[in-house]
């Protein structure tokens, strides 16, 4: 990967997962982590079939929008959907204020139908791979997606430990990725989504993500800006800014 294409600290995003937040107080709870520096916000949908546990739904979506917002802009809602079937759904999270919905190859009968709806309701697209979920997935489809997301745990639950193994999966998909910039000149988001803290995020950084889910390191503590801002300062040691 030459220099150019590296990207910058300033490319690094952070996107909290709202899974380990206060739910009592979302709207402030995302209203905070967004003032601490947070770029966007990531919204995990578990429906106790496709992920055994059950989470938040659109009406949730809908009522965080209006406090989801960075610099007097609308913050992104990047929703993570971990439901099966996938489409029902779909136009609900759109019409909710979703900007990014990413979903789970297995959980869908028609995977490019999916995409396209996604894309046709007027948000970015995303697909989820789990940790043993081949790449197969993106050679027929990454030409319409905006972001791969790959779990370094297990979905259905906040608070697990990173699976180690993934850090080879992602240097594999950064480089599939960068094949496609240099093909097509389209740049695709590579996040990463479980179990990532301060002490592991420089090491996810230098195998090729360059946006970082994180719920229980964030919400889990006292000062939301300490921990964004420690974050920050690993991925600028990372040898990638
Ligand atoms: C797991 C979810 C993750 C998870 C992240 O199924 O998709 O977003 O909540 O939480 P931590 O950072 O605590 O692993
Ligand atoms: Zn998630």
């Amino acid at each position: 990967m030459d220099s150019q294409k590296k990207p910058s600290s300033s490319q690094f995003l952070i996107a909290p997962s709202i899974l380990s937040a206060d739910f009592a107080c979302l709207g402030k709870e995302v209203e905070d982590v967004l003032a601490a520096g947070a770029d966007w916000i990531h919204f995990d949908v578990m429906d106790n079939h496709y992920v055994p546990n059950l989470t938040i739904g659109p009406l949730v979506c809908e009522a965080i929008r209006s406090y989801a917002v960075k610099d007097g802009e609308p913050a992104m809602i990047d929703v993570h959907l971990m439901v099966e079937p996938v489409d029902r759904l779909v136009p609900d999270f759109a019409k909710a204020g979703a900007n990014l919905i990413s979903f789970h190859p297995e959980a869908s009968t028609h995977v490019n139908r999916t995409i396209n709806l996604i894309r046709d309701q007027g948000c970015q697209a995303g697909l989820v791979l789990n940790p043993a979920t081949p790449l197969d997935h993106l050679e027929h489809t990454l030409e319409l997606l905006d972001l791969v997301l790959l779990m370094s745990v297990n979905p259905g639950f906040g608070g697990q430990s990173f699976i180690p193994n993934t850090l080879g999966k992602i240097s594999q998909v950064r480089a599939r990725l960068d094949r496609h910039q240099e093909e097509t000149g389209r740049h695709i988001r590579l996040e990463v989504d479980g179990g990532i803290k301060i002490d592991n995020i420089s090491q996810v950084a230098k195998a090729g993500a360059d946006t970082f889910v994180a719920g229980s390191a964030i919400f889990g503590k006292e000062d939301y800006a300490q921990v964004i801002k420690a974050m920050r300062a690993e991925l600028s040691s990372s040898g990638k800014a």
